[in-house]
């Protein structure tokens, strides 16, 4: 099968890889979508650790069902299926109790680092456990569902930080998860959701998203700008979305009294807390993980058209075109969104120019 490879740091190629077969609890999927993940791009140079060459990446993805193993009975060839980026054990305590995101023998799809190593869905053909899986409706685009990975990452953002209804909620930063957040919380019920950006582009589409206010400032001015518009008592959850030292101690700022600041951006591994501020004034500080059973929430919103995925589709593109849009996210340009490769195609370039 053909896939894209990241053969060295900062090097993707089309190679040709030996089709995986099914054991027996998984699922071949033929993989119709796959989306580019900012932990790729991340892995990609090698500064996580967690792309170690030669690994193929991808774990948000989608595709149709083509084989499944002997003791697998919930599904067959033909089902148009997604898959968790998680794959857990099962087995141990907080598989039991539901929380499959804190699995002890937690893995990861299109991962390898010094404890495991998971081929990814930059390729062709895929296999995963199939407890892993969850079946699309036909309507539901492959696109749209590779989208689903991390809208159930903002699901569970809103679900630990107890928002149910009536909260006013400011979402920090409008990347990717910021922007799904921030539709997760209204979904959830929220009466105000506010969204901060120092990008006025990310903004225009937070705005358009159904933002109740987007708000270009970060720091000190954003701290005015919403004690301001909550009659100086600061909102009831911040959603933190971008995972810096600034943007946290912002968020705690911008929280009332027993609020709960609910910390989903990781982007430093490590921050100051103004310890006193979060004592004194009693506040929640909540971390969130990937996701624990929120997909099919996710995509029953996404289907009811709550949750909005294809204003952040920049391009769906053919697997071919990887290496140059790694290249361009790794640069940071700007007004890139997710970018979806679909390993069925290779670029015309490829297919037409032959000697
Ligand atoms: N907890 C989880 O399970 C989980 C899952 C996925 C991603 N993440 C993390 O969430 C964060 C966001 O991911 P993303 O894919 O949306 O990234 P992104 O790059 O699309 O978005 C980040 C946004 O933050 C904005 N930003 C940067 N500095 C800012 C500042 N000082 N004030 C306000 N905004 C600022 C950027 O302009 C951008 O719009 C990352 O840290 C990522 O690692 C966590
Ligand atoms: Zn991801
Ligand atoms: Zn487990």
């Amino acid at each position: 099968m053909k896939a894209l490879l990241l053969t060295e740091y900062n090097k993707l190629a089309i190679a040709d890889e030996p089709k995986p077969e099914p054991a027996p609890d998984e699922l071949l999927i033929q993989v119709a979508a796959c989306g580019i993940c900012g932990s790729d791009v991340h892995g990609y140079d090698g500064s996580t650790g967690r792309r170690i060459p030669p690994i193929i990446m991808g774990h948000e993805a989608a595709g149709t069902v083509v084989a499944t193993g002997s003791v697998v009975n919930d599904f067959r060839a033909g089902d148009r299926v997604t898959f968790d980026s998680t794959v857990y054990c099962g087995v141990c305590e907080f598989c039991r109790a539901g929380q499959i995101n804190l699995c002890d023998n937690r893995q990861v799809i299109g991962v390898s680092c010094a404890e495991f190593r998971r081929a990814g869905a930059f390729a062709e053909f895929i296999v995963v456990p199939a407890r892993i899986a969850y079946k699309l409706p036909d309507s539901f685009s492959f696109p749209d569902a590779a989208m689903l990975e991390a809208v159930s990452v903002a699901l569970h953002g809103v679900a630990v930080s107890g928002i149910n209804g009536e909260e006013s909620v400011l979402v920090i930063g409008a990347g990717m998860i910021g922007l799904l957040l921030l539709q997760a919380a209204r979904a959830a019920g929220a009466s105000r959701v506010f969204i901060s950006d120092i990008d006025a582009t990310r903004l225009k589409l937070a705005a358009e998203l159904g933002a109740d206010a987007t708000i270009e400032a970060s720091g000190a001015s954003l701290v005015n700008e919403m004690l301001r518009r909550t009659n100086g008592l600061g909102v009831d959850v911040v959603l933190e979305a971008v995972g810096r030292d600034e943007t946290i101690t912002t968020g705690i700022d911008c929280v009332r009294k027993g609020g709960t600041v609910t910390l989903v951006g990781n982007i430093s591994p490590q921050v100051t807390l103004p310890l006193q501020k979060v004592v004194s004034r009693q506040i929640r500080l909540q971390g969130s993980c990937a996701s624990s059973g929120e997909y099919p929430e996710a995509i029953e919103f996404i289907s009811t058209g709550t949750i909005k995925v294809a204003p952040l589709i920049t391009a769906i593109a053919p697997l071919s075109d990887g290496p140059s849009w790694f290249d361009r996210l790794h640069a940071r340009e700007p007004n890139l969104m997710k970018i979806v490769l679909d390993p069925q195609r290779i670029s015309i370039a490829e297919e037409v120019i032959q000697p």
